[in-house]
């Protein structure tokens, strides 16, 4: 069922017949492109922000497409927009079941004929980008081509929080700094094997102990109580698990110098970005630096047309470095938060493609 919703051009809601599943995607903007982002696979609880879990399930699938077109666009990208999210039990869907509600909703994205390109996110996996391909060709992430994007973005995650060092600190190195991730998952363990190799100092939190007993034994993190992870004192605090870390509650309790993670959608509203900066607190915009994986997605052939490149696709997440460095020095030079700079430069982007289309039309 098709929902008309204010500022975006696609919102779908269907429920699986079989599994019961209720299923949506959006598509924000296919200004740039068609819109590309994964699809999540989650089981809301009541109350999680404050609504029913459908309200809950719809407002993630509506503001993550919003979030990557100003990703995509800030990648220097030709794509749009586009989420979608699965309201289910993961730990009720035995491994067929599953395999059929991912076929199926191969379906559903096929119907919107390119205008949204799926990929992995929170709770699938490569198997079910499989599954969904054998019913839609606008499907990445399946083995054989880019893979788990994950390692990508932790790589860029990383180049970007060493820009939030020189800024801070007068040098990109980690060595010796204290770095907090929040959720050593696919992205926080590899992001925190890579500060180890560069001699941060670790804290880690994960709510699943064995992901957080791998940290401590292949890594030497030190392992925090997960409310606790917030407030740890340290130089960097790496959200790594989940949407609106920072809010009301929680940023009164910081004691960070920066903060620059992997997660989604880290700000509760865009005002927590004037409170970071009036506390002096650097923070590097989620979608300018978890980019990354999104890139690596972005490669592959039902994009392109051409064969996955991942020479390509390192080099271009090399490059958050330095737009993580321009946003942080522009918001010191114009006195204005970090997330502000970052959505000004991405929404003139995609203006910018908007007229040249127009004037070539
Ligand atoms: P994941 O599901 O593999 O890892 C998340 C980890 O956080 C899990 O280990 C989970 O147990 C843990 N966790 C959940 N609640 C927690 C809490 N309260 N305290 C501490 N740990 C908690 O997910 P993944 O792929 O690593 O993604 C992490 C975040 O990065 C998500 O917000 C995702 O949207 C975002 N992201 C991921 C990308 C990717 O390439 N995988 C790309 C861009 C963004």
């Amino acid at each position: 069922m098709r929902k008309k919703t204010e500022g975006f051009e696609v919102l779908e809601v269907n429920e699986d017949n079989e599994t019961g599943a209720r299923t949506f995607i959006a598509v924000h903007s296919t200004a740039l492109g068609p819109g590309l982002g994964g699809i999540r696979l989650f089981h809301y609880r009541e109350n999680t922000y404050g609504c029913e879990p459908e309200k809950a399930a719809e407002k993630d699938a509506l503001r993550l497409a919003r979030a990557m077109t100003y990703k995509a666009s800030m990648a220097g990208l030709m794509l749009g927009g586009g989420k979608s999210v699965i309201l289910a039990d993961p730990d009720e869907l035995g491994a067929e079941e599953r395999k059929g509600l991912f076929e199926r909703f191969g379906r559903a994205i096929e119907s919107l004929g390119g205008d949204y390109i799926a990929a992995e996110d929170v709770g699938t996996t490569e198997k079910d980008m499989e599954s969904a391909r054998k019913t839609t060709r606008f499907v990445t992430g399946v083995p054989g081509e880019a893979g788990d994007p994950s390692p990508v973005t932790a790589f860029g995650v990383l180049r970007g929080m060493q820009a939030c060092a020189l800024h801070c600190f007068g040098s990109e190195s980690l060595k010796g700094k204290t770095v907090a991730v929040q959720g050593v998952g696919s992205v926080g363990f590899s992001l925190a094997s890579l500060l180890a190799k560069d001699g941060a100092k670790i804290l880690a939190a994960d709510t699943d102990g064995k992901k957080a007993d791998r940290a401590e034994k292949e890594l030497g993190a030190e392992i925090v109580e997960p409310r606790e992870i917030i407030e740890q004192e340290c130089d960097i605090l790496s959200p790594c698990a989940f949407g609106e870390v920072i809010n009301r509650e929680t940023v009164k309790k910081l004691n960070c110098r920066i903060i620059a993670g992997a997660a989604n959608n880290q700000l509760e509203s865009p005002e927590m970005g004037g409170e970071l900066f009036r506390k002096g607190i650097v923070y590097a915009p989620d979608y300018a630096i978890n980019c990354g994986g999104l890139i690596s997605v972005a490669n592959e052939k039902v994009v392109t047309g051409t064969p996955y490149d991942r020479g390509e696709v390192m080099e271009r997440t090399e490059k958050t470095f330095n737009r993580v460095l321009d946003i942080l020095e522009r918001s010191s030079k114009e006195g204005k938060p970090s997330n502000e700079i970052a959505d000004r430069i991405a929404k003139e982007r995609i203006e910018r493609e908007r007229k040249g289309k127009s004037r070539e039309a």
